[in-house]
């Protein structure tokens, strides 16, 4: 059971609506181990966006599952996604972030130089080894067994058996689309990355990134700055429930709303402190978006607020900005992030004005969302080393709920059920 771990993991009670995680899921280095080859080896895990590497020559660097990897686009303009590991002795190829018009990599221990395609083109001495070195193309970067692209978003596959990426996001593809629908000339990340790291469980960010039920709380402090600010918040109902939680399929879930949240969108949702001067422009910007789309789609766009979890460990938020965020476990008790800010391509320069305000006052490494909720997964995971006397984590809210609200649990139920069953899956070749 649990692919040996020997606990029970969840007890999911659909009767008796109770659902409940035991806090060794978020403890215990078995369980992370587990995950690693379970989950984070089989899964499509989210690599980056297409915008970074815009150009021929155009790279970056990241890890993701935990492997460090070349993310490029070659002198033809076709993507590559090559493991970062030298096939010499190992060092890392590349050890820039990332970079632009680079047709080769030369590898800084003994200076084997390979094309953009991952091809060995140079080794220094070469008359040292055989005519036959390299027939078989092993002495090339190697590729990761899989790689593809959904509306921009570009993610890497461990397993060579795996499904297609658009099955596994499954109706994730759907929110994908919204999200990369809302510029008429398509959406970048924009420059610079957040890079921080959290002493808590990686599962704890998951599943904080769609729960509004902690919002009016853990944020209050930004309800009342807000509050204080646009005066709109007089007839908010701060236990935000309204709106929905949607299973996606796989493990995904979205929370949203329609136009019922006290805060401004730079897409299309005014508030007072975007002053007057700015209405027209985002009249217009609404206008475009309906045209372009047609009124169902559209006003899903223009009104929507919705936190989307893709999983295992991507989170999509399209609410005050678009924050685009992934993260990785070293230790059970530390994960590793990292967040970008998604936008427009040639948005205005007032309309991207808004949305870095808007981005940084509540998505910002130190605006009013972020660091409270790094300070809530801390003290949670403090909270899990009574686990032997105190065990279960309580995700029932909502369970027997005929309409699921925004304030539900299911986004968090459904990433659970995912996670166990994927826990206890045996693969052909594992023992
Ligand atoms: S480790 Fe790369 S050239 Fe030797
Ligand atoms: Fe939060």
């Amino acid at each position: 059971m649990n692919g040996g771990l020997g606990f029970e993991t969840i007890r999911d009670d659909r009767e008796e609506g109770r659902f409940r995680v035991h806090r060794g899921a978020f403890t215990r280095d078995d369980v992370l181990e587990l995950e690693r080859k379970q989950i984070f080896d089989r899964c499509w895990l989210y690599l980056g966006h297409v915008s970074e590497v815009a150009k021929p020559g155009d790279f970056v660097t990241r890890r993701v599952g935990g492997r460090p990897l070349i993310f490029l686009r070659d002198r033809n303009g076709k993507l590559h996604v090559h493991f970062n590991a030298c096939p010499h002795r190992g060092a890392l190829v590349c050890r820039e972030p990332s970079g632009k018009k680079r047709k080769n990599f030369m590898c800084p221990y003994h200076g084997w130089v390979f094309s953009d395609d991952g091809n060995l083109i140079e080794t220094p001495g070469a008359d040292a080894y055989p005519e036959t070195f390299n027939r078989d193309g092993s002495l090339n970067l190697q590729p990761v067994p899989k790689f593809d692209e959904f509306r921009g978003f570009v993610f890497v596959n461990f397993d060579h058996g795996a499904e297609t990426l658009e099955n596994y996001l499954d109706d994730a593809c759907e929110i994908l689309d919204l999200v990369a629908s809302q510029g008429p000339d398509g959406m970048e990340i924009q420059k610079g990355m957040q890079e921080y790291s959290i002493r808590a469980n990686w599962k704890l960010l998951q599943e904080n990134s769609a729960d509004a039920y902690h919002a009016g709380i853990t944020h209050s402090t930004y309800f009342d700055y807000i509050g204080a600010r646009d005066k709109l918040l007089d007839n908010f109902d701060n236990t935000l429930s309204f709106g929905g939680v949607r299973n996606l399929g796989n493990g995904h879930a979205v929370s949203e709303s329609l136009g019922v949240m006290p805060w401004g969108r730079p897409y299309a949702r005014w508030i007072p402190s975007f002053g007057d001067e700015a209405k027209v422009e985002m009249a217009a910007i609404a206008d475009e978006i309906i045209k372009r789309e047609g009124v169902t789609k559209g006003e899903k766009i223009v009104k929507g607020d919705r936190n989307t979890l893709i999983f295992p460990n991507l989170v999509i938020n399209d609410i005050m900005a678009v924050t685009v965020r992934t993260f990785y476990p070293l230790r059970p008790d530390y994960m590793e992030v990292n967040a970008w800010s998604l936008a427009p391509i040639n948005e205005s320069p007032t309309s991207r004005e808004r949305r870095n305000r808007n981005f940084v006052e509540f998505l910002g490494p130190a605006g009013f969302s972020t660091p409270d909720d790094v300070e809530m997964l801390l003290q949670c995971q403090m909270g899990y080393s009574n686990a032997d006397f105190s065990p279960w984590n309580d995700i029932s809210r909502g369970m027997k709920r005929d309409v699921v609200m925004k304030s539900d649990e299911l986004q968090m139920r459904t990433f659970w059920r995912q996670w166990d069953k994927l826990l206890k899956e045996t693969h052909v070749g594992d023992e």
